[in-house]
């Protein structure tokens, strides 16, 4: 924490010291209010030199001189980070070579972890036994697997809905969990509250300014591995807003540290039933961020969100760093995800299948430019919903256990 040098928050400009709050600004609110971690960074860029270049720990440990930890040792003991860089060579040849960086290679399947781990950290440093989150699901089952392996007891708050993979997985890591009847927006409030009355330590979307820290990683690690050469353009999905805001936050950072030359695009990808960031972008002109919440309806259950809690970052962050946000139906998404499963080889949720329909969708409107690197990050697992994957296809081919049966499939099938 020695390159922390405070906490500003993304409305006011207030700036608190490090330890002075755990969650956001009193004079802006829990909406408002998110706060910023400022380093140091030029000592922190110096440190972070000399980690990379000699390191060989392939996690998150390997950027800690740029996250807010005190005590690596209150990091939990899975590894997260990390996660496969796949190069494809794209064959319309309308861009020139597209990275997938495939997440759901982390501890829990999901992007999450990469956030869970500091807000944990942060716990174990202040002695706390017991974290709360709402959740659409991801960030629920991240906290409930991290912290089991650390020791904390977790207490949940994920829409009724969520799908079946993420319920099991709250249940088997041992989590308290309560299915809310209504939304995630609904869910997220409750949680606020009951913090409130209970005191519970919060790992919510927004609330916890290390989270967009963890969240940033993605955008560290993207950049290690292709030798501090970045895409000219990263997609990313979008929900509350936080994944985003790290990925800005991280490429930026190393744009001032002078490890790359220029951050990056960072285009959000939004589904059309849950596009209140897309909105509020489209208005956004340099000064106050709008906010117009509206329930929230699409596939993609896990940003599925109506009222984003890191909407002022999302919307502030993409502006600064030069990048757009953009839409997509539910059936892009679903296209999406087939094609990656079928022409890459990577099974996301729907979800994370969002930001590779986005760029299909920048792909066939001719948005891209032919010399374009561009960069995909699969924030999910598919094996997470695997429901929406079986409604995205045909069944199986039943047939007999014989050979007759088997030529009678293969004939009706035209083989
Ligand atoms: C798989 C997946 N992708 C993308 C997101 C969007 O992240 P954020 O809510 O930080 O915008 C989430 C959030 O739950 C997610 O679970
Ligand atoms: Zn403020």
């Amino acid at each position: 924490m020695k390159n922390v040098t405070g906490l500003r928050c993304v409305s006011c400009g207030k700036v608190y010291q490090p330890d002075e709050l755990d969650y956001t600004c009193p004079d802006c609110g829990t909406r408002k209010g998110t706060l910023e971690v400022v380093y140091d960074l030029h000592s922190a860029g110096d440190e972070f030199r000399k980690k990379v270049k000699s390191g060989k720990v392939k996690n998150i440990r390997r950027y800690t001189p740029l996250l807010p930890i005190t005590n690596p040792d209150h990091l939990p003991p899975l590894e997260v980070g990390g996660t496969p860089l796949y190069g494809f060579h794209e064959l319309t040849d309308r861009v020139n070579r597209i990275w997938i960086k495939d997440d759901s290679g982390n501890p829990t399947a999901s992007y999450k972890d990469r956030a869970t781990v500091l807000a944990i950290a942060a716990a174990k440093q202040k002695g706390i036994d017991t974290m709360t989150c709402a959740s659409t699901g991801n960030a629920a089952s991240s906290l409930a697997g991290l912290a089991a392996a650390s020791g904390i007891e977790t207490i949940i708050f994920v829409p009724k809905s969520a799908p079946e993979a993420k319920i099991a997985q709250l249940l088997i890591y041992g989590a308290n969990v309560f299915a809310v009847n209504g939304s995630y927006d609904q869910a997220y409030d409750l949680c606020l509250e009951a913090v409130d009355n209970y005191n519970w330590y919060n790992r919510s979307a927004a609330i916890h300014p290390y989270l967009v820290e963890g969240k940033k990683t993605g955008a560290l690690e993207m950049a290690d591995q292709l030798n501090w050469e970045p895409p000219d353009k990263v997609f990313v999905s979008v929900g509350d807003g936080s994944i985003i805001s790290g990925l800005c936050k991280g490429f930026k950072e190393l744009a001032t540290i002078g490890l790359i030359e220029e951050p990056p695009s960072v285009i959000g990808v939004q589904a059309k039933g849950a596009d209140p960031i897309a909105r509020a972008f489209e208005k956004y002109t340099g000064s106050d961020v709008q906010i117009d919440d509206q329930p929230a309806h699409t596939v993609a259950d896990s940003i599925s969100v109506g009222k984003p809690r890191d909407i002022v970052k999302a919307v502030k962050y993409v502006f600064e760093n030069g990048g757009r946000y953009i839409t997509v139906s539910d059936d892009e998404i679903t296209s999406g995800l087939i094609e990656l499963a079928q022409n890459r080889g990577i099974f996301a949720e729907p979800a994370a299948a969002t930001a590779y329909a986005g760029f299909k969708k920048l792909l066939k409107s001719g948005t891209l430019k032919q010399d374009d690197d561009v960069g995909i990050f699969i924030t999910g697992s598919g094996l997470k919903d695997v429901n929406a994957a079986r409604k995205s296809v045909k069944g199986p081919m039943e047939i007999d256990p014989n050979i007759q049966d088997l030529e009678r499939v293969l004939e009706e099938a035209n083989w």
